[in-house]
């Protein structure tokens, strides 16, 4: 198994078409349906970057901002954006396009772990991730304080533990805006 791996190595893009079976009775996209699809692609991207066999830890927040019509395509983009010890954050963008209108808008986007596991679904241990673009960096810091509040969230940590999280409340204490 390699030691590192970059955050392109496990880049995925899916589409969809959104058909009869997929939609609410105002025929767009139902919001699990698409959940279905952001877990799916996001599994495949932390498998690529773990060689594992990985399952869903947790979904973040998920705010969908504009929801897809029936036979708009549903694109999928998700790359891991932090590997930790087990578990790797996932960061997925969605948009929806009616071709024939060329009109082409982001739905949402969400962060979801995934956690690598053995035969016998026990944690096992992933490569760490090197991202090289800008946006991949940025993407990348954040992590650590992402996880710490959804483990928080998840009831798996105490807020004292929550080391990353402290500065920023020292930077609010100290007048931050
Ligand atoms: C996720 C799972 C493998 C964690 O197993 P565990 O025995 O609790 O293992 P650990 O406490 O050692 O945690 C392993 C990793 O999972 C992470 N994790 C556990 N719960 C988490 C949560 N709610 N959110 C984010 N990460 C989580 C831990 O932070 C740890 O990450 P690290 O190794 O990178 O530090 C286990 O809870 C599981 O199998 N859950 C069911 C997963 C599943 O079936 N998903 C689909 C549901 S339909």
């Amino acid at each position: 198994m390699k030691l590192e791996k970059k955050a392109k190595e496990s880049f995925v893009t899916s589409a969809e078409m959104v058909l009869p079976n997929d939609t609410n009775p105002l025929n767009n996209l139902m919001g699990g349906r698409l959940l279905h699809l952001m877990d799916v692609v996001a599994a495949i991207s932390a498998q690529k970057h773990s060689n594992r066999i990985v399952v869903t830890a947790s979904v973040d927040n998920v705010s969908f901002k504009h929801s897809p019509a029936l036979g708009d395509t549903v694109t999928l983009e998700a790359h891991v954006t932090r590997a930790f010890n087990s578990s790797m954050e996932v960061f997925i963008r969605v948009w929806s396009e009616n071709i024939p209108n060329g009109t082409k808008v982001e739905t949402n986007n969400a962060f979801f772990t995934f956690v690598a596991v053995d035969q016998s679904g026990r944690p096992i241990t992933v490569p760490k991730l090197i991202p090289e673009t800008k946006e991949e960096k940025r993407l990348y810091e954040g992590a650590l304080q992402r996880r710490e509040v959804r483990l928080m969230m998840a009831g798996r940590i105490k807020a004292k533990d929550a080391t990353s999280l402290h500065s920023i409340f020292e930077d609010y204490k100290n007048g931050a805006e």
